[in-house]
């Protein structure tokens, strides 16, 4: 009863602060596209706010030029680090009062976009970045914000959140507010080819698991709902293809597309025991949050199961076109597909890095983030979730060493692959 009603709280939220989606641009060469939109609209003078490895080698200087057509005037911020800190927003924020800058624009992955957020709030504000720590403290809107997400699955580039570090103590601190949506998102394909196979495929079933998480949550929304199963669809035809060929644009843009559509869907929603888990091994032992949630995925999506066979069956008759079956048997299925995804993306069976002593407090842990956050199909018991984690130590001890494929040289944006804050506040959009 308690957990229904924390699950009507966070509906409550969603309805009554509602988070509009980015307009879109898509396409090879959107970036141009979208700097075009920016200058339309007003901004004249935006700040560039990015990682220092692209303005190294030259992956901006396309649209630098074309701003320099369009008459803006950038002040580039190329200082952001993965899982960015007071500090480091705090000289963004600095440097966009200094130069009067009118808008912000982002090229980089969650940790830019979100450090890019939380300066654009904090300048139209002007506050300082404690100011808007917490839920709704962004009284005025943000500058206009524009956002070229350089990687596919955090879907920061849609989410109502920034996730940032505490400067001294690194804990993380979260800006939630639907204020924090981005005016546009373009997702270019050409900014997303030199991503690693390895880190594509990780961060895709990110997105994959975004997806299945909001559309098995209890809080549904019809339009969550549908961009959930669009996800999915486009999740599990074409990011098999873009593994294998990272040139591949099409598939780039429909896995991008996916991330994106995923994120709204998980922005509304909300996540799951997969995402709570995951959160706490990353935190134990730094595990790329993508690998994680990829392991984890089949095994909560067997605990759920009970309580969300339906579900299930709906997204396993939508694949397959085929309706014959029990809702059981088709939520089996839909489980064997995700597990074989996984397979063609080399993703482990197991994690070999989770200590035995480590899981009281994981399974504590995660089930309050889960029980706080995530209006999930069925609550999970501290040893069904030590289980869980048995069963992961399990796989690694079992399973042969994966080759991982990585087509690609260029791992300069690998680092700025920060997941979404919305991970914690996932239903608070
Ligand atoms: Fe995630």
């Amino acid at each position: 009863m308690l957990k229904r009603l924390t699950n009507f709280s966070l509906k409550m939220f969603a309805q009554l602060f509602p988070s509009e989606k980015p307009l879109l641009f898509t396409g090879a060469g959107s970036t141009n596209q979208i700097a075009s939109f920016a200058r339309a609209s007003g901004s004249i003078r935006p700040l560039l706010v990015t990682i220092p490895s692209f303005v190294r080698r030259g992956a901006l200087d396309d649209l630098l030029e074309h701003f320099s057509e369009l008459g803006c005037k950038v002040t580039v911020f190329d200082g952001v680090i993965p899982n960015p800190t007071y500090d480091v927003i705090e000289q963004g924020i600095e440097l966009c009062n200094e130069n009067d800058c009118d808008s912000v624009f982002v090229v980089g992955g969650g940790s830019a976009i979100d450090a890019a957020k939380v300066i654009a709030a904090c300048c139209s504000n002007n506050a300082s970045v404690e100011q808007v720590v917490g839920l709704l403290k962004v009284r005025q809107p943000t500058l206009p914000f524009y956002v070229v997400p350089t990687t596919s699955g955090t879907g920061s580039e849609v989410t109502n959140a920034a996730v940032i570090s505490e400067t001294k103590t690194h804990q993380k601190k979260f800006v939630v507010d639907p204020k924090l949506v981005p005016s546009a998102a373009a997702l270019d394909a050409n900014m997303l080819k030199t991503l690693p196979a390895h880190i594509t495929a990780e961060t895709g079933m990110d997105a994959l698991t975004h997806a299945v998480e909001a559309y098995t949550s209890v809080n549904r929304f019809a339009d969550a709902e549908r961009d959930a199963k669009l996800a999915i669809k486009l999740l599990l035809e074409y990011l098999p293809v873009v593994y294998e060929d990272g040139d591949d644009l099409e598939a780039r843009e429909m896995v991008a597309l996916a991330s994106f559509l995923a994120g709204y869907a998980f922005n509304k929603s909300g996540l799951g025991y997969v995402h709570a888990i995951s959160h706490q091994i990353s935190a134990h032992y730094n595990t790329p949050h993508g690998l994680a949630n990829a392991v984890i995925l089949p095994r909560v999506m067997r605990f759920n199961k009970p309580a969300c066979s339906n579900r299930l069956a709906q997204l396993e008759r939508m694949e397959s076109g085929k309706v014959n079956g029990t809702d059981e048997q088709a939520a089996d299925r839909f489980i064997q597909r995700v597990e074989a995804l996984g397979q063609q993306l080399d993703i482990p069976a197991g994690l070999g890095e989770l200590k035995t002593e480590h899981y009281d407090a994981i399974a504590k842990n995660a089930r309050k983030e889960a029980w706080s956050f995530y209006a999930v199909p069925r609550l999970m018991k501290q040893a069904q979730c030590k289980e869980i984690l048995a069963s992961i130590t399990a796989g690694a001890t079992a399973a042969s060493p994966v080759t991982k494929k990585d087509h690609s040289t260029d791992n300069s944006s690998v680092s700025d692959t920060q997941d979404s804050p919305m991970k914690q506040f996932s239903v608070a959009s």
